[in-house]
């Protein structure tokens, strides 16, 4: 068998395509290698969101250009998808001309084919960067899909919002909802392989909307509704959600659906009004207070996660200000924070008044000790309550691992003193936890997860 690396850099949206991709290959005689030196073909399937991770890009295919210099290793093919391909295209080629293939996020569908025209031509520099008629959601295979307790389903792609930073809108393309009939199926197949927990991904996931051909309309509260009704599915979660598109019903599910968790992740990007408009973002710091107090009216515990840039061009000390007071008024239970990187073709990248990066360094540290301050907060205010855990895997060091409602990550170390009959085999006592929603009582709270001991009576579940 022919062997396939594949590494993925940015967004979660990114992970699911390189599953897909994998797939794909898989049906054409690939097995994945986690050795990218003893690949027959390379996939790197890249994010294009800030500087950094473009540079990341270049220097690994540096590094795999070395490596099979070095080693005489037959050269791989090498294929560059993602974002970084449909912004750059050929360009990639011109800078690391041992690059084969270039294909963007709506095309690598196209793989397979523009990997037999590399071996069979030898034809260099194959370049696909189309938005094809036929969206890549209705070419994919779902019964390749693996195994997995916590499933990735993409429902939406696309930008439509031109935040003047950002280059999604460009290298995703516009705005494009899946119909509710394939955003099924796949549910389906995903249930079929053992899926207790669905995350919805869209890059604006809350602007999924969709109509079917007899007229039906579904909104993304209903979408969520229709999912609970699948008795299989435990756990629903969504992400990233746009200020723009949260509307009233989403926000009730948060009440009404019980297998909906109660974590929203909804960037605001800067506390300060002046900044919110010349980033386009199209709502004021009021109205994103105004969205999330109505959550959690309707869902009094909900968790807030937020996207944070430092550093905008003009960004005043006042602003930062502003910034760090939206902070403590929210209270975050997590967040992600960047410093502003310029994108070229993006609007804010021709503003003159960009700030110095030394500044951004201590902004950035400033905002990020004070997240982390609420973060640990509130994951100490969930000592010693019963949280709901989905326990998902076991880890290296033999502990079970799973998620809480509010997106923390738990670790139950206890397994032992239960009072496991003594002749189930390892396999059979994993069967009893991993997949199943635990009552978990919380005895240690650290900054990025809890310990938790099982309260349930575990031979009944
Ligand atoms: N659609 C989502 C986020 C998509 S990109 C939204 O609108 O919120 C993920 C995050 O990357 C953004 O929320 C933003 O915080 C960050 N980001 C995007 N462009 C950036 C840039 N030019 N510099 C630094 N961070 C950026
Ligand atoms: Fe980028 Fe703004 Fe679109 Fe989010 S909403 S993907 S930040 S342009
Ligand atoms: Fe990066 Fe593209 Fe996702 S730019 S963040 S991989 S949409």
């Amino acid at each position: 068998m022919k062997k396939l690396y594949i590494k993925t850099y940015g967004c979660q949206m990114n992970f699911y395509d390189s599953n897909k991709i994998s797939d794909l290959l898989k049906k054409t005689g690939y097995a994945l290698t986690e050795n990218s030196n003893e690949a027959d073909l390379v996939v790197l399937n890249t994010c294009h969101i800030r500087d950094k991770a473009v540079e990341k890009t270049y220097s690994d295919l540096g590094r795999i250009k070395k490596n099979f210099e070095n080693t005489q290793n037959k050269k791989p093919i090498i294929a560059v998808a993602g974002c970084v391909a449909q912004a750059q295209g050929q360009e990639i080629m011109r800078r690391s001309p041992w690059v084969d293939i270039v294909v963007g996020p709506q095309s690598y569908t196209a793989l397979p084919q523009l990997i037999s025209q590399v071996k069979k031509l030898e034809k260099k520099e194959l370049v696909n960067l189309d938005f094809p008629t036929i969206p890549k959601f209705d070419l994919l295979d779902h019964n390749l899909i693996e195994k997995k307790v916590s499933a990735f389903l993409t429902i939406q792609e696309g930008c439509d919002k031109f935040c003047s930073f950002c280059v999604v809108p460009y290298t995703r393309g516009p705005e494009f909802s899946r119909s509710i009939e394939s955003i099924l199926d796949e549910l389906k197949h995903l249930i079929d392989k053992g899926a207790k927990e669905v995350i919805l991904l869209g890059q604006n996931v809350n602007a999924w909307r969709y109509e079917c051909p007899n007229g039906k309309k579904w909104s993304f509260a209903n979408l969520i509704e229709k999912i609970a009704e699948f008795d299989q599915i435990l756990s629903i979660r969504y992400t990233t959600s746009h200020p723009l598109d949260m509307d009233m019903d989403l926000l009730k599910s948060h009440k009404n659906v019980e297998k909906l968790m109660p974590y929203l992740h909804l960037p605001v990007q800067s506390g300060s009004n002046n900044i919110l408009k010349k980033m386009n973002r199209k709502h004021t710091v009021n109205d994103y207070i105004k969205i999330i107090d109505k959550a959690r009216k309707y869902r009094p515990d909900i968790a807030i996660s937020s996207d944070f840039i430092v550093g905008f061009p003009g960004e005043t000390e006042k602003d930062h200000k502003a910034t760090l007071k939206l902070i403590d008024e929210i209270k975050f239970s997590s967040s992600y924070s960047f410093k502003y990187s310029s994108r070229p073709g993006t609007p804010s990248a021709a503003l003159f008044d960009q700030v110095d990066e030394s500044l951004k360094k201590e902004r950035l540290s400033e905002i990020q000790s004070l997240l982390k301050k609420h973060q640990i907060k509130f994951n100490e205010n969930k000592l010693n309550c019963n949280l709901k855990v989905l326990i998902s895997e076991k880890n290296s060091k033999n502990q079970l691992v799973g998620k809480s409602p509010y997106n923390q990550t738990v670790i139950i170390n206890e397994r032992d003193k239960l009072k496991i009959e003594k002749s189930c085999s390892i396999k059979q006592k994993d069967k009893l936890f991993i997949g199943k929603m635990k009552n978990v009582n919380i005895i240690n709270a650290y900054q990025n997860s809890l310990e938790g001991v099982f309260l349930d009576n575990f031979l009944e579940s």
